[in-house]
């Protein structure tokens, strides 16, 4: 199999494509692809040209921590939970996310996303017991990885500065329903930096890996007092 990816050295540097022959398992996630060319001591393209070891992050390898999110033969997906089996295609072609700043190869820097709930204060603090009503979907929100994937494909998020998106949203509503005292602030910054901004596609939820309804969390926090 082919594996195209798009490389580039360092944040500063021109990307550039280069395509690797992959002989190993067909039963294989996208990240153990990464792996297998990786592993070997001499890296070489499919030209026979030595080369660089291919920068990717990952932690879990087992879809709970979000860092392999990547453009996959061109859907924003999770490296270690795409099977080869499942892409339906002889050549695997691999991109960085690119709605945050390049790092390296397919590494890039998603910390704008926690910089924005910090900045609006978005996380629970002190918080009331959750009523029987609403703990199933707080207990789903709150799966968010915060890998990024919704914001790649939301045709609203362009930079992360003043629309924070689906994140964000269920964020919103995690944090104004367990804690009362912060809610109405929250949905100040909720109709500011969400509420104005998203077109509904609801592309989000198409690549969402955790299955989080967002559209739920928005009507949920739009109903609340
Ligand atoms: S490595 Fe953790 S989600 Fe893929």
């Amino acid at each position: 199999m082919k594996v195209k990816i798009l490389r580039r050295q360092s944040a500063a540097s021109e990307p550039y494509w280069e395509t690797f022959e992959y002989d190993g398992p067909a039963e294989n996630s996208v990240a153990g692809v990464l792996d297998y060319i990786n592993y070997h001591d001499d890296i070489k393209n499919d030209e026979g040209e030595n080369t660089a070891r291919i920068g990717w992050e990952c932690s879990c390898l087992q879809g709970v921590c979000g860092a392999c999110a990547m453009v996959i033969n061109g859907v924003p997906a999770l490296a270690c939970e795409t099977f080869l089996k499942d892409l339906k295609s002889d050549t695997l072609e691999l991109r960085p996310l690119s709605k945050f700043p390049a790092v390296r190869d397919l590494m890039t820097d998603r910390s704008l996303i926690h910089e924005n709930l910090t900045k609006t204060n978005v996380y629970i603090g002190e918080y009331n017991p959750s009523s029987d009503k609403d703990h199933a979907h707080q207990y789903t929100a709150a799966k968010c990885l915060k890998c990024g994937l919704c914001l790649e494909v939301c045709p609203n998020y362009v930079n992360g500065k003043n629309f924070f998106g689906a994140v964000f949203a269920n964020d919103c509503y995690l944090v104004a329903s367990r804690n009362k005292n912060k809610a109405q602030e929250i949905k100040k910054n909720y109709a500011k930096h969400f509420g104005s901004g998203c077109s509904k596609s609801l592309s989000c939820m198409d690549v969402c890996p955790m299955n989080i309804p967002t559209i739920a969390s928005m009507a949920k926090l739009n109903r609340s007092e």
